[in-house]
């Protein structure tokens, strides 16, 4: 089977994680077997492993898959909708980075307002900076200075708040 990343399909979706986004907010993780479901260049998997998680980080086609017992992931911006509905659909708890703006969506509020289980957001303490790729590669003139803050929005999570601010 050919790889999934091959096919990206937006150029506003190749955002990859570092480490310290997840090293932010590692404590709220639970120690459950994760899914993260959208591979990228497979780094950020291995920073969650390395944080001492039980991670399924496989280069496969999310919407044809359904592994693990939470998605913990920053998925491709553009499928926001189609990737909440699934993981709503399939009962999945999650942690998505995705851009705060996105809170303001009709989906959101068509998915998540009237759904038992609230959609809770933990604040990073600063700008999360990815590392983009295009094509594959890092550009050799791209400087960090994402221009876009982003939540890590949780479903099923239990958070003490719905809003968590980290310090
Ligand atoms: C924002 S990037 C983040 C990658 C990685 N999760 C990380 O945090 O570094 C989202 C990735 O999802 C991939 N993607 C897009 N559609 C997908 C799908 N249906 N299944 C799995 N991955 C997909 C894109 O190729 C892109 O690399």
């Amino acid at each position: 089977m050919a790889a999934f990343s091959t096919k990206t399909v937006s150029k506003h979706d190749d955002y990859m994680t570092p480490k310290s986004a997840w090293e932010n907010i590692k404590h709220f993780i639970p120690k459950k077997k994760i899914w993260e479901a959208f591979y990228g260049d497979g780094k950020s998997g291995e920073y969650l492993k390395e944080l001492g998680f039980d991670v399924i980080a496989e280069d496969i086609d999310f919407f044809e898959n359904n592994k693990g017992e939470i998605v913990v992931s920053n998925p491709p911006f553009s499928l926001a909708p189609k990737i909440l509905s699934k993981l709503v659909e399939l009962d999945k708890p999650f942690i998505l980075i995705m851009p705060s703006s996105k809170i303001n969506t009709q989906y959101m509020r068509k998915i998540f307002s009237n759904n038992k289980d609230k959609i809770q957001v933990i604040i990073p303490p600063k700008r999360i900076q990815f590392n983009k790729l295009v094509n594959g590669e890092t550009p050799k003139d791209f400087k960090q200075s994402c221009n876009f803050d982003c939540f890590y929005y949780c479903w099923k999570m239990n958070l003490p708040n719905d809003i968590v601010w980290l310090e």
